[in-house]
């Protein structure tokens, strides 16, 4: 259902499609921003919001959260219709309340719809920084909360140790690194996967990519993207280019076959 705003233009939404998340839905589609400058995100943030992306990935360690919360405040897009991420940098651990707070401060927002741990501090799970991002919650700073690089037997010791299993794990993930055990092990915990480097991590050239993209008259990054959501994985790509963020959202709305899935699995192992 295309979405009108009130600058008179007319949108796709790309909310739609979705997994749940908690109470609320978490939009499979989302704008990653890992390398773009402060000074450049209001204008790769806006491209975005333009061309549909309602859900935008940032973090703290990408030093860029005032420029992508500038662009949210001129986009005239409700806040309620978008979807922000943000995430804490394992090094804060101890001051995880003053850090979130920066986070909502620059980004313009009373509350985060996901903060993640960014990675396990010192390699660890730290069911102690955990328990802070969980008082986080509990306060109305961010509404979902979960962590990122996290193994299962990481996920299982913060479950073990707060009752609180986490909402995500954002991992590298793609169709060359795609590994089903560990897809199984977070859906049997209820942990929803969203991949990070969906490109990064793959072979633009690969030949099984390139068929399936010609079948469909698409590239093999909209193919990627394609996969991502067949299986229900969340997908943040990123680029500072218009016509490559128009065409990295529009993969989402390309329904592969069965066969094909299976094909693009079949990659990973
Ligand atoms: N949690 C973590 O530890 C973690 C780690 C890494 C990333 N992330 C998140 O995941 C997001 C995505 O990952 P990523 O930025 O590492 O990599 P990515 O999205 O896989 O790839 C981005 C790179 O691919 C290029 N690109 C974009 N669209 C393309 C297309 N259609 N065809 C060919 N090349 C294309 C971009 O260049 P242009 O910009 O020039 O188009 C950029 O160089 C990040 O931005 C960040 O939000 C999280």
């Amino acid at each position: 259902m295309p979405v009108q705003l009130d600058r008179g233009m007319t949108f796709i939404d790309y909310t739609d499609p979705s997994v749940p998340l908690g109470q609320h839905r978490m939009p499979l589609l989302g704008f990653g921003t890992w390398q773009i400058e402060n000074d450049d995100a209001p204008q790769a943030t806006a491209t975005a919001l333009e061309l549909g992306y309602r859900h935008i990935d940032t973090a703290t360690g990408y030093g860029n959260e005032s420029g992508i919360g500038s662009a949210l405040a001129d986009s005239g897009v409700d806040r309620d219709a978008i979807f922000i991420t943000t995430k804490l940098p394992p090094e804060h651990a101890g001051r995880e309340r003053q850090t979130i707070e920066e986070s909502l401060t620059k980004l313009g927002v009373d509350h985060v719809d996901l903060w993640l741990v960014h990675w396990p501090p010192n390699k660890q799970a730290s069911p102690e920084v955990w328990a802070e991002v969980i008082k986080a919650q509990q306060d109305g700073l961010a509404t979902n909360i979960g962590v990122s690089n996290y193994s299962l037997a990481q996920i299982d010791e913060l479950t073990a140790a707060t009752g609180v299993t986490p909402a995500v794990n954002q991992i590298r993930w793609s169709p060359g690194i795609y590994d089903a055990s560990i897809a199984a092990g977070l859906a049997e915990r209820g942990v929803v996967l969203e991949g990070y480097s969906p490109f990064k991590a793959s072979n633009l050239n690969d030949p099984t990519l390139v068929q399936i993209a010609e079948a469909h008259d698409v590239t093999t990054a909209q193919v990627i993207v394609a996969w991502h959501v067949a299986h229900g994985f969340v997908v943040i790509p990123k680029s500072v280019r218009r016509e490559r963020i128009e065409a990295n959202a529009a993969g989402a709305r390309v329904e592969l076959t069965a066969d094909e899935v299976a094909a693009v699995d079949s990659l990973g192992s």
